[in-house]
């Protein structure tokens, strides 16, 4: 997809939006960022932004409720949204038809629906929506995507992650703490690894006897893959003792060996194959997003993460749920279609609508 692009000779101005915890790691990512010049902070609640501006050393900076107001009497060019999951539809919408790139926390949006809304909303306004999954950002699962690539035909990969936190608040009220909130991300991450995209989900998901959390805190999911791969997923978030790290633990299985990760050190290979020379990813975590972001905008390429190529993790989030409130295996294709007819019935605007409603094959529009 095409995308507006900004002259290379200025800063990429930048409005923040969601000042919350998150958003204060963006602040300090963006602040630092060269090129790229944080001009104004929203947040719903002002205040909550005020605090994070003063906290950050920088109590001058314009503060409202609305990204697209401050973007218009500031002169930015794109808005980072890391607000609240029920606010990126909103937020994000806002900022595309005011003529804004933008530059998204995950998940892309709230609902799978919400989320085809906003690619046909980038296509119609011609602005980049990149989403920023800060996990894939990771220069070791790039050197782990690049070992799998030496292991000829692949068959497995595995990811567990066994953590025990105590959050307090949303995470411990949800129906699926670990599948809607965490599991994106490796879910994602296998995307990467795999170059391959989602077929089916066959997921359990259930809450332990000692669990601290109201709905799933564990999950085991099984994703058939294009081209037969499988991959498995098990995690808990209420495992204390051996504790994983926060990527987890990896392992592709391919047909000359295997490679293992332990998500917090550099991937070990274990195959008889002379490793192909790769040089190591510059790119890490929300910084990397971002550089990525701003250099997309400078020279109109497509970068990873955008809106189209995000979609499918938050496709597999919702076929894990699915398939663990039915007992069924979900087609992806399936949870797709039923995502397009629920966007087109709740679209409010016409043109967004119209370019829904073009696509002949949710699948191809989201991978074209
Ligand atoms: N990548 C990661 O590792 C990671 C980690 C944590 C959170 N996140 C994501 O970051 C996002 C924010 O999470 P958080 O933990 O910072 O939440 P938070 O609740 O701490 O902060 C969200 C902020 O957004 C504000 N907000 C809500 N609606 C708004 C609107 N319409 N306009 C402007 N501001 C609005 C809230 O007032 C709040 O201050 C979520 O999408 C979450 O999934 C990502």
């Amino acid at each position: 997809m095409t995308h507006r692009t900004i002259p290379g000779d200025e800063p990429l101005r930048v409005v923040l939006a969601g000042a919350g915890s998150m958003g204060r790691a963006w602040l300090s990512t963006i602040v630092a960022a060269p090129d790229v010049e944080l001009v104004a902070v929203a947040d719903i609640d002002p205040d909550t932004a005020r605090s994070a501006t003063a906290a950050a050393g920088w109590p001058d900076l314009p503060v409202g409720a609305d990204a697209v107001a401050l973007a218009a009497t500031t002169g930015a060019h794109a808005v980072v949204d890391a607000t609240v999951p029920e606010a990126h539809h909103p937020v994000t919408t806002a900022a595309l038809f005011a003529g804004l790139a933008v530059l998204g926390e995950k998940p892309v949006a709230a609902t799978l629906a919400q989320a085809l809304s906003l690619a046909a909303a980038a296509e119609v306004t011609g602005e980049l929506f990149m989403v920023s999954q800060s996990r894939r950002w990771n220069p070791q699962l790039f050197a782990l995507r690049a070992m799998a690539a030496d292991l000829g035909a692949l068959g497995t990969l595995t990811t567990e992650f066994f953590r025990a936190p105590r959050f307090g608040g949303f995470r411990e009220e949800m129906a699926h703490p670990l599948l809607v909130d965490m599991a994106i991300h490796p879910f994602d991450s296998a995307r990467f690894v795999l170059g391959a995209e989602p077929v089916a989900a066959y997921c359990e998901a259930y809450n332990p006897s000692w669990s601290w959390y109201d709905g799933a805190a564990a999950a085991t999911a099984v994703f058939e893959m294009e081209g037969g791969i499988r991959y498995v997923y098990t995690g808990s978030w209420c495992s204390p003792g051996a504790e994983t790290s926060w990527n987890g633990v990896w392992r592709v299985s391919g047909e000359k060996g295997s490679a293992r990760w332990d998500g917090d050190t550099g991937p070990v290979l274990d195959a008889d194959v002379l490793p192909a020379e790769r040089s190591p990813s510059p790119y890490s975590g929300i910084a990397g997003a971002l550089q990525v972001f701003a250099e997309a905008l400078r020279t109109g390429s497509t970068p990873m993460g955008e809106v189209h190529e995000n979609v499918l993790s938050l496709a597999m989030v919702e076929a894990a749920v699915r398939s663990a409130e039915s007992g069924r295996r979900v087609l992806i294709d399936d949870v797709l279609d039923q995502a397009h007819e629920q966007a087109l019935r709740e679209e409010t605007h016409a043109d967004v609508r119209a370019a829904l409603a073009g696509w002949t094959s949710v699948r191809s529009a989201l991978t074209a």
